[in-house]
């Protein structure tokens, strides 16, 4: 994809509207499966070529620590709540293997439906639903479609690229 058509594609904001319209969606969020074992997904078309996805979250589910290269996102609660764990602070995007995190730039964000969020290129995040026993069911949209996403381990403060992963590796 050219810088061109990344610069013309869907805004965070917009992202950040069509995830909430989406969970608003009743009959749609009802027709994700839920698995009480593991995660569930529903792909959706996203607006202006974004990738959408319905995400259902049993209880104690959650990501690891990713983030989406240089894909733009949102995502919002459509039921239950879920726990985002993130960096304020903006990290290389390339180049390193492991890093030292200062103190002071984690941040928690509970998400209770109806909440969502926008966030940029490189956003290193994880998310988990921390309750015991609830269902949670989120939307997420990102763009440009992920072209990949880089997942890390976490020791303390150290942070460690663990993993590329990339369209063919999800098929
Ligand atoms: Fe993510």
């Amino acid at each position: 994809m050219s810088a061109a058509e990344a610069a013309s594609g869907p805004t965070a904001a917009e992202l950040l509207d069509f995830v909430r319209r989406t969970a608003d969606d009743a009959a749609l969020v009802a027709a994700l499966p839920l698995d009480p074992e593991g995660r569930t997904w529903l792909r959706l078309e996203g607006p202006g070529g974004s990738e959408a996805w319905l995400i259902g979250w049993p209880p104690g589910t959650g990501t690891g620590w990713h983030d989406h290269a240089e894909s733009i996102g949102a995502f919002t609660i459509a039921s239950g709540a879920l726990r985002e764990h993130s960096l304020a602070a903006r990290l290389p995007a390339d180049g390193w293997k492991t890093l030292e995190l200062n103190e002071g730039i984690d941040r928690t964000r509970e998400l209770t439906t109806g909440r969502g969020r926008a966030f940029g290129r490189h956003h290193v995040h994880e998310v988990l639903n921390a309750s015991g026993q609830e269902h949670a069911v989120s939307v997420h949209a990102y763009y440009p479609p992920l072209p990949l996403i880089r997942r890390y381990s976490r020791v303390g403060a150290v942070l460690r690229l663990e993993q590329t992963e990339r369209p063919e590796d999800w098929q």
